[in-house]
């Protein structure tokens, strides 16, 4: 059994911190922050405190208005990150098996171990589009596994998961007495309205977002999660050791960009569309790079096929100013992620400098 508390941090999300940025950051994987000025709000929007309780009723109610699920379903959290935290140590105990997704979310991974979790893996290859196979899930199910970790668009690959697989997998973890926890952060780049969710394909299971990486508002840590209500409400209690008591003025705000969701979808989407058909030329001129290309998103996992992604990481950070993801953080060194949601003329830029570096002699 890992030890709890063996894993205390994450290694992706200290690199993210502290030596993503650059001129050119392709290294982002969502679309750029929306300024509080392309709200419409005021201040009689907005309080300091509100008052107390387990959730801010309006925001639990405009997110279960949003995806059609019972208000007691919602738990509102600090980002999709916090979510994932709570709705884990709400569903495993230390020992417990867990089986997660490979390439992975590293801090979802480092959680895990954070917890105590055993983890075992399931594969996405390459060869099979990143796809998810039920087959695999099932024989890598043990008597102990108690949760399934997808993460659904699925980061670093940003490949969608159908619901028919979904609930295969759903009835797979069901024969078990297991859970699946869909991440869906990704997932609100669909741009369906209204938004799908896994949650409602069957009991188990359980799901977490934001409104982090469609609508350029990670600022607003406005994350959820939807589980059945005796669940829900164990988290609100152990969210009580935690956060206790969010930040209510995030809490308005977040009702406000509630409410103004399907103008900011709309713009979001014509702008992740632009941005991947200029992504798909600059594909089309590169026989180096190897990639599943999806329909949707903001991001992309190409496999690099020359040279080593170590060097063409340091090469791109120093000659070109230009930052992408380098494929060991999601354990295939081999791939670089680029994500595709900042502002267009910084995608062009950073997509020829990347092309530049590859064309170097001795990559
Ligand atoms: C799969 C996944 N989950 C969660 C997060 C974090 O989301 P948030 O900023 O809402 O905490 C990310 C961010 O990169 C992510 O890729």
């Amino acid at each position: 059994m890992t030890a709890i508390h063996e894993a205390r941090s994450s290694e992706y999300m200290n690199w993210a911190k502290t030596r993503s940025r650059a001129r050119f950051n392709l290294a982002t994987s969502g679309l750029a922050n929306l300024k509080l000025q392309e709200l419409q709000v005021s201040l009689e929007d907005l309080e300091i405190t509100g008052e107390g309780g387990y959730g801010y009723p309006p925001l639990i109610q405009a997110l279960a208005d949003r995806y059609r699920v019972d208000a007691a379903c919602v738990v509102t959290a600090a980002g999709t990150s916090f979510a994932n935290h709570l709705a884990m140590a709400s569903l495993i105990n230390p020992g417990d098996e867990i089986l997660l997704e490979s390439p992975a979310y590293e801090p979802l991974l480092a959680l895990a171990h954070y917890l105590g979790a055993e983890v075992k893996r399931f594969q996405r290859r390459f060869e099979d589009g990143f796809r998810i196979s039920p087959a695999e899930i099932e024989r890598n199910l043990g008597p102990r596994t108690r949760l399934i970790v997808i993460t659904n668009f699925h980061n670093p690959t940003g490949v969608l998961t159908d619901d028919d697989t979904l609930r295969e997998v759903g009835e797979l973890a069901n024969k078990r007495n297991a859970r699946v926890l869909v991440d869906e952060v990704y997932l609100q780049m669909l741009f369906a309205e209204p938004p799908r969710t896994a949650f409602h394909l069957g009991n188990e299971f359980i799901v977490t977002s934001s409104l982090t990486k469609a609508f350029g508002l990670s600022g607003l840590r406005c994350g959820w999660i939807f589980a059945k209500p005796e669940l829900a409400k164990r988290m609100w209690l152990l969210n009580d050791l935690f956060a206790a008591t969010p930040v209510h003025a995030g809490e308005r705000l977040s009702v406000v960009a509630l409410n103004q969701l399907p103008d900011i979808a709309r713009r979001a989407q014509t702008h992740l569309d632009r941005n991947r058909e200029m992504l798909n030329q600059f594909l089309d001129t590169r026989n180096d790079l190897e990639a599943i290309r999806p329909p949707f998103g903001s991001i992309i996992f190409p496999g690099v096929k020359q040279g080593t992604v170590e060097k063409l990481c340091d090469l791109l950070r120093e000659k070109y100013e230009t930052s992408v993801v380098p494929g060991s953080f999601f354990e295939m060194p081999a791939h670089i992620r680029v994500g595709i949601g900042g502002d267009s003329e910084t995608l062009v830029e950073g997509l020829s400098r990347l092309g530049a570096a590859l064309d170097e002699p001795g990559l």
